[in-house]
């Protein structure tokens, strides 16, 4: 699939001006050819992709004026108006405005969006991309200060906890999480909760009778983990956090324990595979006769790397399509 940040490089190259933002692009070849380029990423594994491009990608938002901001725009639509904002307000009058985004990742919508506040000066359509183009207008209409608070923390239904539009399972708690809270034992020792998102089994952890001595907190999302800093501000001296691609970065330390709902999909694919690195990163970092403890949709076939990767495994429960699952190393 050609991405949408391949699709704007090619389509609009006459557009890009120096000094250029790009904000959340795939990495893909076309930004090395790019000059004068600061990008501005959140997702870890795409920050160590670009890395290997010769290409710095800082999580928080560069200062500006830039002549030209392009942006990969994600399917959640708060924070893709968050970024149109914060986007919007760093660039110089006159500076372009480029937006990408899939078909299936609400490029038509964000298209027409963008049409009803501003003059388009540019609009394309292809490998099933909507691009379009801007010029800042002086003053800026009010919708963008609306886009602009909407991003904002908001509470979880049914817990105490804060998160970020976008981060996964933003609004409730993700039933495959809730039935493994509801499975695991007390962990003792050294735990790490492996795709923590904004802290939820970590939280689920530490308001146990017993808590864990240190929980780690391992994402790759750096928006869902500045949230579960937030959210366990109280605990923090038994915490690490770790801004963290479990598919390409070791841990740091070993554990006496790990918990996980390991993604299914990363930003772009569904896949399998991706859970099955996590089961492997947790074999390397457990130490022997540590445990790990899982959740998974029912249909994943993770079973064949527990029997390979641990001394033991069973399942620990199945209910509502998912499995709850427990292997000893
Ligand atoms: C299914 S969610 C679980 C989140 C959280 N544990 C919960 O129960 O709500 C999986 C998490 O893994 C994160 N993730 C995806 N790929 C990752 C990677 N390569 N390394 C670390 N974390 C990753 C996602 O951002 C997401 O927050």
């Amino acid at each position: 699939m050609t991405t949408p940040t391949e699709t704007l490089i090619s389509r609009a190259s006459t557009l890009f001006r120096e000094p250029l933002l790009w904000v959340l692009p795939e990495p893909v070849a076309g930004l090395r050819s790019m000059r004068s380029l600061s990008v501005m990423h959140s997702f870890k594994p795409d920050v160590i992709a670009l890395q290997n491009m010769g290409i710095t990608a800082s999580q928080s938002w560069p200062e500006g004026p830039f002549a030209a901001v392009a942006l990969a725009l994600p399917r959640q639509v708060e924070w893709a108006c968050g970024l149109l904002a914060e986007a919007l307000e760093r660039l110089s009058t006159g500076g372009t405005l480029l937006m990408a985004a899939h078909n299936t990742r609400g490029g038509k919508r964000y298209a027409a969006l963008l049409e009803e506040y501003f003059t388009l000066s540019f609009s394309d359509s292809k490998n099933h991309c909507r691009l379009v183009a801007l010029e800042r207008p002086a003053t800026l209409p009010d919708i963008v200060k609306i886009w602009k608070n909407n991003y904002t923390p908001k509470p979880v239904a049914g817990t105490s906890l804060l998160t970020l539009p976008g981060t996964f399972s933003c609004d409730h708690v993700d039933s495959g999480s809730a039935l493994l809270a509801r499975h695991l034992p007390i962990l003792s020792g050294r735990v790490a909760d492996f795709g923590a998102g904004w802290g939820y089994l970590a939280h689920h952890l530490l308001q146990q009778q017993s808590p864990p001595a240190h929980i780690d907190l391992f994402e790759a999302d750096g928006n869902a983990l500045e949230m579960a800093r937030r959210n366990l501000k109280e605990w923090e001296r038994r915490l690490g956090f770790f801004w963290h691609d479990l598919l390409s970065e070791p841990c740091p330390h070993q554990y006496d324990a790990v918990v996980m709902n390991p993604p299914f999909h990363d930003l772009r694919d569904a896949s399998a595979g991706i859970g099955r690195g996590f089961i492997a990163a947790a074999a390397k970092a457990l130490k022997p006769g540590g445990q790990l403890w899982m959740v998974a949709n029912r249909h994943l076939p993770y079973e064949e790397i527990l029997k390979t990767s641990f001394s033991s495994w069973r399942s620990a429960g199945d209910e509502g399509g998912f499995k709850v699952l427990t292997a000893q190393r």
